[in-house]
């Protein structure tokens, strides 16, 4: 099949690499000259591990090409999907639908025979209806259906979650479409993956409910953890023993430092407006935004704890900088908001991330970066993990010992066992585990 995909960002980029994967003609368009031109010439914009590759073969085999023009793109193509940004809008929460819209009229005035518009981009309910009316207001004569099929891509796994994904979510009221959309996705019909037909508003809902629900399940995690902090339990154990019931499931209960990147914080905002709009308030996301906000600055507190509860002056070496491993995005990372917090508290930060410095550039200032995590600890109070990198798995911890000026680990995605980092002599610092100091204190006071 011909597709035109209309925007080159994280779903639209993904997407089109993986449709021609799978046999398809694929067009993907953006009016960012220098990204089609960083594109055609096998670059990629976003760091995403395989994609690179992905693209540049596909495009060698002539299924995938790159265009600044989205006219003579839209008029031959049978599927026309529209993969621009839904950012927050400055201010008031929403999601900004202005690209969307744009597209919506830009594809209008090229339709030519029966064609599929597919919104890909995260919307809200009734943004397919607004594209129908758009497409047929400036279009009379068009032939077309409007489809919603959300992504549940995430970063740092998007191709494999896009060829193996959990389900497919195909929202729209038009047999042609369906039918269409069935064709397109065939290829993963033999890997059986669970196709949804529901209504078009259903699949728009379904997408914010699904990234709600992630979020929520973490910030209850979140919420547990500081209660074993203060009972002296291990949320690691707490998190196995509650996800091992198959009704509630193990995955997304890892405690951390709250929440971050370009889709959960941005979401579930949107979704709180729809729900205000709708007049059924969505109160517990509401609780869970708010949660996750101060989580992210309070972290600093911990940092601070370890630190003797005096920061100022001292040297913090944060390693990892990402919102989450193998990507490159600093959006709402809980980096960005510790740091800040720790510099208001008069602490220098040193930072090393394997990938992401050239983005945190943008988003901190102050910071001192390095070219390891060992030259970042070099001289420092306390190292911060803050993202869990796999190359931060296995540090050398009698090495960061020997060039901090004092050991000590803040540990805020458990990486490391509490008793091990003590026993080399570090203060150690995780979430929502017991302090190993304690146990030994309890211990030779029961004796
Ligand atoms: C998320 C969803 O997982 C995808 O299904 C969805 O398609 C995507 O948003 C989107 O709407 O486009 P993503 O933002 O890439 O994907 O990242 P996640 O892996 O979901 O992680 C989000 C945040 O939650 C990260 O900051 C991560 O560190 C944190 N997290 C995740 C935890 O703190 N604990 C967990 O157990 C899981």
């Amino acid at each position: 099949m011909r597709i035109a995909m209309i925007g080159a960002g994280y779903v639209g980029l993904v997407s089109a690499a993986c449709f021609a994967e799978f046999g398809h003609e694929v067009v993907c368009v953006d009016k960012d000259a220098e990204k089609i031109q960083a594109l055609k010439r096998g670059e990629m914009p976003i760091y995403e591990p395989g994609l690179s590759q992905l693209v540049q073969s596909n495009a060698r085999e002539g299924r995938l090409s790159f265009s600044l023009f989205l006219a003579g793109v839209v008029e031959r193509a049978e599927v026309v999907m529209i993969a621009v940004g839904t950012p927050s809008r400055r201010g008031d929460g929403y999601a900004d639908l202005s690209y969307v819209y744009e597209a919506a009229r830009a594809v209008a005035a090229s339709l030519s025979g029966f064609t599929v518009i597919v919104v890909k981009s995260t919307v809200p309910v009734g943004t397919g209806d607004e594209v129908a009316r758009i497409i047929g207001e400036t279009r009379p004569d068009a032939d077309f259906a409007v489809v919603s099929n959300p992504e549940f891509l995430r970063e740092g796994a998007a191709i494999r979650d896009f060829k193996h994904p959990d389900r497919i979510v195909i929202g729209c009221e038009d047999e042609r479409a369906r039918e269409t959309m069935a064709q397109l996705y065939r290829p993963l019909y033999l890997n059986a993956a669970p196709i949804l037909n529901t209504r078009r508003r259903a699949a728009e809902l379904i997408k914010y409910a699904a990234n709600a629900f992630l979020a929520t399940k973490i910030t209850f995690i979140n919420e547990i953890a500081d209660l074993c902090e203060q009972i002296g339990a291990d949320v690691q154990e707490v998190a196995r023993g509650v996800g091992l019931d198959n009704r509630i499931g193990s995955k997304f209960l890892h405690a951390g430092p709250g929440f971050g990147g370009s889709c959960f914080p941005k979401d579930t905002t949107a979704l709180i407006k729809i729900g205000q709009d709708h007049r059924a308030p969505q109160r517990i996301v509401e609780t869970v935004v708010a949660v996750n906000d101060q989580r992210k600055r309070a972290m600093a507190g911990k940092v601070a704890e370890a630190l003797g509860g005096k920061p100022r002056g001292k040297t913090i070496a944060i390693v990892g900088l990402t919102f989450k491993p193998n990507t490159d995005d600093m959006r709402e990372s809980p980096a960005i908001a510790l740091i800040n917090a720790l510099q208001d508290m008069g602490a220098r930060v040193r930072a090393y991330d394997p990938v992401g410095m050239e983005q945190a550039k943008a988003a901190l200032s102050d910071v001192t970066y390095c070219d390891s995590p060992y030259s970042c600890a070099d001289g420092a109070d306390v190292l911060v993990i803050v993202t869990e990198w796999e190359q931060f798995r296995a540090l050398d911890l009698a090495r960061l010992k020997q060039v901090m000026t004092r050991p000590a680990l803040v540990d805020l995605r458990n990486v490391y066992p509490a008793e091990e980092v003590e026993r080399l002599g570090f203060i150690y610092r995780g979430v929502g585990r017991p302090l190993f100091e304690l146990a030994v204190a309890e211990l030779a006071r029961a004796s």
